[in-house]
């Protein structure tokens, strides 16, 4: 017998949809299987040290969550207990560390210990506190789909499944007026989504991180189609793709807005397009829109999955645990080692596979 423990739950880092499914399989897994208590903490591991009341998470508190994308407890993407920013009196800022505020709170909310959803950044927090002593477990988040210790992560297909339907959409528009349509893909520096949604959206060129471009190339892909009588052409351009000799492109570079974002390169190559053919260019910037609403079917699946396995690592005791995907098996693997990028590779099966199909990486 199991003793009786309250648990709370975090979210932590952008978010993705699948967040609300692993909640309530926690709380699920929590009540029926162990007859513990759950807390939501809001905010992220802001919640923590800025005294956000916690709420109450039961049965009847995750009963609709499944087809609900984002998080109902939110997540602060930028700020960590150890990086914290404070407003002196005169209007300067210094940071602080305020971890050990951070781990009073969670004994005053009387936890036996957290599980924390999120991605690279919010792991490395987790373990800097459960090398302080905190009970954590983690599961892993993001849908770049680029964290190297578990074969995938919830979120991911639902982005690529929207950013596909955007290159459908994208199809019939462009066929109509003959245009070349150029569309930006999220997934920071992997080319996961822009490769998987290129693929099966059909995209004539795919252009990713891992394999720095050059713009001549697909001109020419341009041009060949052309040459077959089809008068419209689609490229998918994920947003830490970069021309060869060229740089990375920011579209957000600013502390008060988290820091530096990835963004821009879909315009760079609209307009570097523009200037050498023929064909009328347009943009699209998928943006947010393929990390929010509902998720489908398998993140739901896969975050589930995750979400119920946190609650056994917890009775296991496994602190500073993460759960994984391996073999399509659910593992436990060191949170120290979430950071662990898995990016395309150049030369791998995928690529080769597309190649085959006639699609240019540039
Ligand atoms: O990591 C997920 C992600 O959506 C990336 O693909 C993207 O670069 C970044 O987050 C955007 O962050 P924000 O939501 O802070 O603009």
């Amino acid at each position: 017998m199991v003793a009786h423990k309250r648990i709370g739950i975090l979210t932590g880092g952008g978010d993705a949809p699948g967040l609300n499914a692993v909640i309530r399989a926690a709380v699920l897994t929590a009540e029926h299987v162990y007859g513990w208590e759950v807390i939501g903490i809001l905010e992220g591991f802001d919640g923590l040290y800025h005294r956000l009341p916690p709420v109450e998470l039961n049965e009847r508190a995750v009963r609709d969550l499944l087809p609900r994308g984002g998080t109902i407890l939110g997540a602060a993407n930028r700020g960590s207990p150890f990086h914290h920013p404070r407003t002196q009196t005169d209007g300067s800022v210094v940071y602080e560390d305020v971890s050990h505020e951070a781990l009073e709170r969670m004994q005053s909310f009387g936890l036996d210990a957290l599980i924390v959803a999120g991605g690279d950044g919010t792991m490395s927090i987790a373990w800097k506190l459960v090398q302080m002593g905190a009970r954590i477990v983690g599961v892993p988040k993001t849908i770049d789909n680029d964290l190297g210790r578990t074969e995938t992560t919830f979120g991911f297909e639902t982005a690529v499944t929207t950013a596909t339907e955007a290159l459908d959409r994208l199809q019939t528009t462009a066929e109509s007026h003959h245009r070349v349509m150029v569309l930006e893909v999220m997934g920071r520096d992997a080319g996961w989504i822009a490769l998987q949604s290129g693929v099966s959206g059909g995209a004539d060129a795919i252009l990713i991180p891992e394999i720095p471009f050059d713009i001549d190339t697909v001109c020419q892909k341009i041009e060949q189609i052309q040459l077959t009588g089809r008068r419209y052409s689609l490229i998918v351009v994920a947003e830490g793709a970069r021309p060869r000799n060229g740089e990375q492109r920011y579209h957000i570079n600013d502390q008060k807005q988290g820091g530096k974002r990835l963004g821009g390169i879909g315009h760079q190559v609209g307009q570097m397009l523009g200037d050498k053919i023929d064909s009328e260019v347009r943009v699209t910037v998928l943006g947010h829109v393929q990390r929010g609403g509902q998720p489908i079917p398998s993140d739901r699946w896969l975050a589930t999955r995750f979400g119920a396995q946190a609650v056994h690592l917890v009775a296991n005791e496994q602190w500073g645990m993460m759960v994984a995907l391996e073999s399509s098996r659910m593992v436990a693997v060191p949170m120290s080692e979430a950071a662990t990028t898995k990016t395309v590779d150049p030369q791998g099966e995928m690529v080769q596979m597309a190649r085959e199909l006639g699609i240019v990486f540039g």
